[in-house]
């Protein structure tokens, strides 16, 4: 069985005073419910504070991106022994904003899982076709060809501490979710190449759907055989819209 994870994608909102109110909020809403894991990605400067209000509770503390080596002269760049230090559990790798806008690759991706798994972080590798590739059929191509480029190097002993978040860039922020149906197609075809590449470590991997998950769509994708949680962005900044969402993945 695979315990649901249900992660928030605070993206570029949240300052730290904020996201510590939201922490305490989120806690005595849902801190009490079994059978999911919960997960909060803030931006870096809320990271500290987020971690202290998060400490031994039920809520896991994520970052949303990370360097790929352990330290240097990297401007502006955190990294995987600085997220762990602040008692990150997790960082999101390869969001499709920073494929897009920061020029990340499936290579910089690879580098990134590589330093995360080293440094005690579980990496959250987001993979998702954009419009142009849906409407020329061949979404399934583009999202192997990610998830090959950006698991590059994951020895199969190790692939179990992976999640991935399949997240079709159309439906990203735009209100236009994938359906169902859609996502459990894809969510099946990347848990089959995940067991050509692990073997039955994919069975227990966690495959996330993200892109316009709310309160009113979260019960129906969750309840799909290969969906084992969300990564929720515009609806985390929300907390009763999160809870709910937490709370549709604990009724599957
Ligand atoms: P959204 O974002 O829920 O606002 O579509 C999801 C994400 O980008 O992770």
């Amino acid at each position: 069985m695979r315990t649901p994870i249900i992660v928030a994608n605070f993206k570029m909102h949240r300052t730290a005073a904020e996201t510590v109110a939201y922490a305490s909020a989120l806690v005595a809403e849902v801190g009490d419910l079994e059978g999911v894991e919960i997960v909060v990605a803030p931006a870096f400067t809320a990271l500290d504070r987020a971690g202290q209000a998060f400490a031994n509770g039920p809520v896991k503390l994520s970052a949303q991106d990370v360097h790929a080596e352990p330290h240097g002269a990297f401007t502006g760049e955190v990294s995987a022994p600085m997220l762990a230090e602040l008692g990150c559990a997790y960082s999101i790798v390869g969001h499709s904003e920073r494929r897009a806008l920061y020029g990340e690759t499936d290579k910089s991706v690879s580098a990134k899982v590589a330093a995360l798994l080293a440094g005690g972080l579980r990496p959250i590798v987001c993979v998702g076709e954009s419009l142009e590739d849906r409407e020329a059929g061949c979404s399934q191509a583009a999202v192997e060809a990610q998830l090959r480029g950006s698991l590059a190097g994951v020895e199969a002993a190790r692939a179990e501490e992976l999640v991935v978040a399949y997240e079709p860039i159309w439906a990203i922020g735009t209100g236009r979710t994938a359906t169902p149906e859609i996502a459990q197609e894809a969510h099946q075809a990347i848990r089959a190449q995940l067991g050509e590449a692990f073997g039955p470590a994919a069975q227990s991997l966690r495959i996330l759907y993200g892109g316009s998950v709310q309160p009113d769509n979260a019960a129906a994708l969750l309840a799909q055989p290969d969906i084992d949680g969300a990564l929720v962005g515009g609806a985390s900044l929300d907390l009763a819209s999160f809870a709910s969402i937490v709370r549709a993945a604990v009724k599957q």
